[in-house]
């Protein structure tokens, strides 16, 4: 039974280099997150399949950061394939990094009928969004409960609180991360530890172009990364478990409890039906 928050123990105590883990920080939000980070003087693991834009991302900080010695660490890696999450784990391990700050940031999702979209795909889109993310969480939460302190941004999205026809794998696994981590934060706060669901709306990042979607008109626009970070990390420094970026998100999911749940699927499938579709069988 591990010791509650509070209680003092040796390890907690003990000097160790500590380090933020971003998965999918290659680009979009994820690379918003390392820029904040080494900001905050913070030392880095990068992890993404693009090491040569990890590669870039490293010089780039390492520049900007020279008189704050921070580490920056790159793990090249394909986080949707089984046992990525040990592998990764592995990885930190034989690089002695303990890590303080995990953020579950890589994703993606597909558009189109369920029914039409490769189940391969589908099946990637599931083992990173949902097993990978889960697994990270469960390898790399002991560390921090032993040091009774530490921090998990699970990034889910606006899209986790309903279910939306067209990309109705993607916003199911985005429930589950909203879900698992608001859960998981009441647990974790025993020992110190914050979890915090990030649920940004349309985003300004590659998503729609890596997830294939033909364009939509989403109220409000897209939001730039880097102020999806920053009210991510002001968030978690609150100790807060749900942060849904931007007003206009915030109302519309007010809303939508108010109405039938079938009622809000339909109106989303209006807005996510691809052009070529109609309503007609
Ligand atoms: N943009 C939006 O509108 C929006 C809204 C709500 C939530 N989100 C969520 O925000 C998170 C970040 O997305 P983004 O908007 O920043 O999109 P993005 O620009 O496409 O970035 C996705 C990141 O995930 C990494 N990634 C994708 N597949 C991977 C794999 N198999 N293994 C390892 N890394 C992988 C990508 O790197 P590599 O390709 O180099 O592997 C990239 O760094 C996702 O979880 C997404 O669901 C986005």
């Amino acid at each position: 039974m591990p010791e509650r928050a509070g209680e003092k123990s040796a390890q907690a105590d003990a000097a160790q280099e500590l380090f933020a883990l971003i998965t999918g920080a290659s680009g979009g939000i994820g690379a918003c997150f390392a820029r904040a980070l080494a900001e905050r003087g913070r030392n880095l693991v990068l992890a993404a399949r693009s090491g040569s834009k990890l590669e870039a991302l490293k010089t780039e900080l390492s520049a900007l950061h020279q008189g704050q010695a921070i580490r920056i660490e790159i793990v090249e890696i394909d986080l949707s394939v089984p046992e990525a999450a040990e592998r990764l784990f592995t990885a930190l391990q034989e690089r002695g990094i303990n890590v303080s700050l995990l953020v579950n940031n890589a994703g993606f999702g597909a558009h189109g009928e369920f029914v039409e979209l490769p189940l391969a795909r589908q099946s990637e889109m599931l083992r990173l969004n949902i097993v990978t993310l889960t697994e990270l969480t469960r390898l790399l939460l002991p560390g921090m409960v032993a040091r009774r302190s530490g921090g998990i941004i699970n990034v889910s999205s606006t899209a986790s609180f309903q279910p939306i026809p067209y990309t109705c794998v993607y916003a199911a696994t985005k429930a589950y991360v909203t879900s698992f981590s608001m859960g998981l934060a009441e647990e974790a706060s025993l020992y110190g530890v914050k979890v915090l669901a990030l649920c940004p709306g349309g985003t300004a990042t590659n998503f729609f172009d890596a997830s294939q979607f033909q364009k939509i008109n989403l109220p409000g626009g897209l939001q730039s990364p880097e102020d999806v970070v920053k009210a991510a990390l002001r968030a978690l420094d609150k100790g807060k478990s749900l942060a849904v970026t931007r007003w206009i998100n915030r109302v519309m999911i007010f809303v939508q409890r108010l109405a039938p749940r079938r009622l809000v699927a339909r109106q989303a499938g209006e807005m996510f039906r691809p052009r070529a579709k109609s309503n007609q069988p």
